[in-house]
């Protein structure tokens, strides 16, 4: 089950996301005495994380009960300004009250093989405990971006960790960016409670289009794949991403 919300601008994208933050948030505590949620990287998620910095929203999340994790990261260290960590910290994560034993930063300062076996292990040590048959990791929430070219993590077009179907976390070297990215799969992504797509600016507006009205062809449009098998999924989108739709 997947829906779209239209949104004026990214602004109003950005509060209607926090709201759906603070809401799974809540629901996931009152259950489960914890919520997790996966972080995005690019540009586009600043404004939101500046937003749950802040009050009223900051005050609206009970941060000691969250554990935050990436959907990918860039095969550099923590303080590279490429860095989705960093950028995370920066506005939003040494803003509220979390520890760091909270936080479960991809260690993508290593070798990608490594940093992917490292990843997957800190997933299986949290998700799995004593169950080490569980499938996939089930996180609360996972929000995502969409590249003008249909990717969404580091799960970019043509690119081998597409076909991936166990492993939970992998390296995967991206030609058009000639550089490696540690990324969930699929497989992963679609375990999850909530997935949660931030949509923004004309520039996306083709890729959109054929992600969601186009014929199927996931190899081409990688965010084709992300349909959650016992999830929610949702796109938040401004009007300028929406225009042809
Ligand atoms: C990354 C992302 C990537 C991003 C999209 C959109 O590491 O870059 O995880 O999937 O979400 O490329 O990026 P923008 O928000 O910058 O347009």
């Amino acid at each position: 089950m997947s829906e779209i919300e239209i949104h004026p601008d990214l602004d109003s994208l950005a509060h209607a996301a926090a709201e759906h933050i603070v809401h799974l948030a809540a629901e996931a505590v009152a259950a489960r005495g914890q919520v997790t949620i996966g972080l995005p990287g690019g540009s586009t998620p600043r404004t939101l994380f500046a937003l749950l910095a802040d009050s009223p929203w900051a005050k609206r999340i009970d941060w000691a009960r969250v554990h935050v994790f990436w959907g990918d990261e860039r095969c550099v260290p923590p303080d590279h300004p490429d860095s989705n960590y960093r950028l995370a910290h920066e506005t939003l994560l040494r803003h509220v009250p979390v520890s760091t034993e909270q936080i479960h930063r991809i260690p993508a300062e290593l070798l990608p093989a490594e940093a992917a076996r490292a990843y997957e292990r800190t997933l299986r040590d949290f998700f799995a405990d004593d169950d080490l048959s569980l499938p996939q990791p089930r996180f609360d929430l996972l929000l995502l971006g969409l590249g003008d070219d249909g990717h969404t993590a580091s799960l970019f077009p043509g690119t081998a960790a597409l076909a991936e179907t166990t492993r939970w976390v992998v390296e995967n070297y991206v030609p058009r960016l000639d550089a490696w990215r540690i990324t969930l799969t699929a497989p992963a992504i679609n375990a999850a409670a909530h997935v949660i797509f931030l949509v923004s600016g004309a520039g996306k507006a083709p890729a959109l289009r054929a992600v969601l009205r186009g014929p199927r062809q996931p190899d081409v449009y990688p965010a084709q794949l992300i349909q959650p098998s016992a999830g929610h999924l949702r796109w938040l989108v401004d009007r300028a991403a929406a225009t042809l739709l």
